[in-house]
């Protein structure tokens, strides 16, 4: 299997409710390993600019209010097949059609607050990694464990 990269996003709803550890937990107990992170509060521009798929749906202008009214940490996700693993962990967008276990369905509150953002195929995984990170912010390493 391929090594990957991905972008993951935990959402406001995550950072307010103090669930980064028990989000990030998930992830390295899953084998994704973080290789870049930060913690930043977007601006409407940034996010509109990421979510600029989304632009001609009806839910545009509530998803950029709601990606904009807090902190979120940013991070790239590594590991194998790391693209779809991080869709499975994640779970349906809708936390009412997520699997049990899944981070969606153990934290998400609705459709939009949603705990997590991940990349939905390899293509648009690079685009959205350096939307956020430069190459010389991200840090491969080992796990000894
Ligand atoms: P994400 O991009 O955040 O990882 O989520 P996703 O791929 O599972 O879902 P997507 O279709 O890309 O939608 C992006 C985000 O928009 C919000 N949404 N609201 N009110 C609605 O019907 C609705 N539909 C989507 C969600 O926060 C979703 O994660
Ligand atoms: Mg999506």
């Amino acid at each position: 299997m391929a090594t990957e990269r991905t972008l993951s996003i935990l959402k406001p709803d995550c950072v307010e409710r103090g669930l980064i550890g028990k989000v990030l937990a998930v992830f390295e107990e899953k084998g994704l390993k973080p290789v870049a992170m930060r913690l930043t509060h977007l601006s409407q521009a940034e996010a509109e600019g990421f979510y600029a798929v989304h632009r001609e749906r009806p839910f545009f202008k509530d998803l950029v209010k709601f990606m904009t009214s807090g902190p979120v940490v940013v991070q790239v996700l590594e590991g194998d097949n790391a693209v779809a693993k991080n869709r499975e962990i994640m779970g349906a967008t809708n936390p009412a059609n997520a699997a049990p276990g899944t981070i969606r369905k153990l934290f998400a509150q609705s459709i939009e607050r949603n705990t997590v953002h991940g990349s939905d195929s390899v293509d648009n995984a690079k685009v959205e990694v350096a939307y956020f990170f430069r190459s010389t912010e991200q840090h491969g390493y080992e796990w000894k464990r």
